[in-house]
């Protein structure tokens, strides 16, 4: 597959579960610019799009939060607040591409891009430093 996302080192938060979850949403993207983009109209393709798209945002950002309560990472709950807001606009997106609008599903993928470079490697970095401080990258 064409790689037009790229992963890169700045985006690890060194644990390797968790990096292995952010590649696989790289993976997402690049699927979509490569297949998906040009099936626009394909209702099927884009339900399964969309289906794994939100599973995938759902079961990664409670793993991340599973994850920094074990830690006792102290800045959690302002962490899960930026979470569930991200996720109301997410859903509500993920909505509207599911009745078919384009321009959501677009928008959809804009979101998630931004996600990828200001959540993850900004404030996701945050709770890596603090592990790094900690010097516990297992759970
Ligand atoms: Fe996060």
């Amino acid at each position: 597959m064409e790689q037009i996302i790229q992963w890169s080192d700045d985006l690890s938060v060194g644990v390797p579960e968790i990096d292995k979850q952010h590649k696989k949403l790289v993976d997402i993207l690049n699927r979509y610019y490569t297949e998906i983009k040009n099936k626009e109209d394909d209702k099927e393709t884009i339900d399964r799009f969309l289906n794994e798209l939100s599973d995938y945002m759902r079961d990664h950002l409670d793993y991340e939060e599973k994850f920094l309560a074990i830690i006792g990472y102290p800045e959690l709950e302002q962490h899960k607040k930026v979470h569930r807001m991200f996720m109301n606009m997410y859903s509500k997106e993920i909505e509207r591409a599911r009745n078919g609008d384009k321009k959501a599903l677009r928008e959809l993928v804009s979101f998630t891009l931004s996600w990828l470079y200001t959540h993850i490697a900004k404030t996701d970095k945050k709770y890596a430093k603090f592990l790094q401080e900690k010097a516990v990258t297992t759970v």
